[in-house]
């Protein structure tokens, strides 16, 4: 479908990826309904770009549900809010599990169950959910994160497949790490030298090729990054071995301690 002329919903507006990906699909010709729970953010982010606020909190279920209602009838749906939950599994509580399962996962499945039938009954429309690389290769350290994106991956291949033929498609992206801004820049993580990274504009130039080409997967990560993922598909222990001998439990801690204050 075209971006131009249709109305979508962005969750996670007010961070690092999701303002790149707002200011795209405005630039592309979209009607914006920017959601997040900073106002303050949103509401700049909403004036410089002509969009419509809509504050909500995603680990709250009535949240969830009263944002959906609200905007039932959107053409796009950009379920790209998400938490970091990085850190080794017994360092969560209970309550922080739960967080990252409510906000990561639970609420795009909710906002998706609740904007898709009228999507259907249009004939036309589109849901891009917001994965990551960490849902393709488990990694130390992201035992929480990647079982939200792992769902994601799930999630997204199974709703597209059940709503083809409809008019609607399905697309989940999987950035790799981020720089510039959002949650990996945010971490101050000295990765290994030669680890490439990509910009949250090539995120936003992502989302809007997933719409209007109707592609069903996008990674956005420099080419040896994607094929790490994609032989921990094939040969999981072989790639947990490369990423131990490359430092994977160092940067693992550095993860953990650079976002603590995002659970
Ligand atoms: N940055 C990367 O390198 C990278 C790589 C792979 C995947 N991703 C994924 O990309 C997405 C965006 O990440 P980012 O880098 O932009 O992170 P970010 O800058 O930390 O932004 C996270 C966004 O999620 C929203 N959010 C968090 N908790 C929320 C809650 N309880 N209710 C409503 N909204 C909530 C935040 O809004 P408020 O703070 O206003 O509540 C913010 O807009 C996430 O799903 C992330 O997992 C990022």
């Amino acid at each position: 479908m075209k971006v131009a002329g249709a109305t979508a919903l962005v969750t996670g507006a007010s961070g690092g990826l999701g303002q790149a990906i707002a200011r795209r699909l405005a630039a592309a010709g979209a009607s914006l309904i920017l959601s997040g729970r900073r106002a303050s953010v949103l509401d700049a982010l909403a004036g410089e770009l002509g969009a419509t606020v809509a504050a909500a909190d995603l680990a709250d279920a009535d949240s969830v549900r009263a944002l959906a209602a609200a905007h039932a009838d959107v053409d796009i749906l950009v379920a790209n809010a998400g938490l970091p939950a990085s850190g080794v599994l017994d360092s969560f509580t209970e309550e922080q599990i739960d967080r990252a399962l409510l906000v990561n996962l639970r609420a795009p499945i909710m906002l998706a169950h609740a904007i898709a039938p009228a999507m259907v009954a249009r004939g036309a429309g589109h849901i891009v959910i917001m994965s990551s690389l960490s849902g393709k290769a488990p990694a130390a350290g992201s035992s929480i994160y990647s079982a939200t994106k792992f769902g994601l991956r799930g999630f997204a291949g199974a709703l597209r497949a059940e709503l083809h033929g409809t008019g609607v498609g399905v697309s989940a992206i999987f950035p790799g790490f981020i720089r510039d801004a959002g949650m990996f820049e945010d971490a101050n993580v000295t990765l290994p030298r030669g680890t490439g990274t990509k910009s949250p504009e090539h995120v936003a130039r992502a989302v809007v090729r997933a719409i209007e080409r109707n592609r069903g997967e996008i990674g956005v990560a420099p080419i040896p990054l994607k094929l790490g993922a994609t032989i921990s598909g094939i040969a999981p222990e072989l790639a947990a071995a490369v990423t131990r001998k490359a430092g994977g439990d160092e940067i693992a801690a550095q993860f953990q301690a650079g976002q603590l204050d995002k659970r």
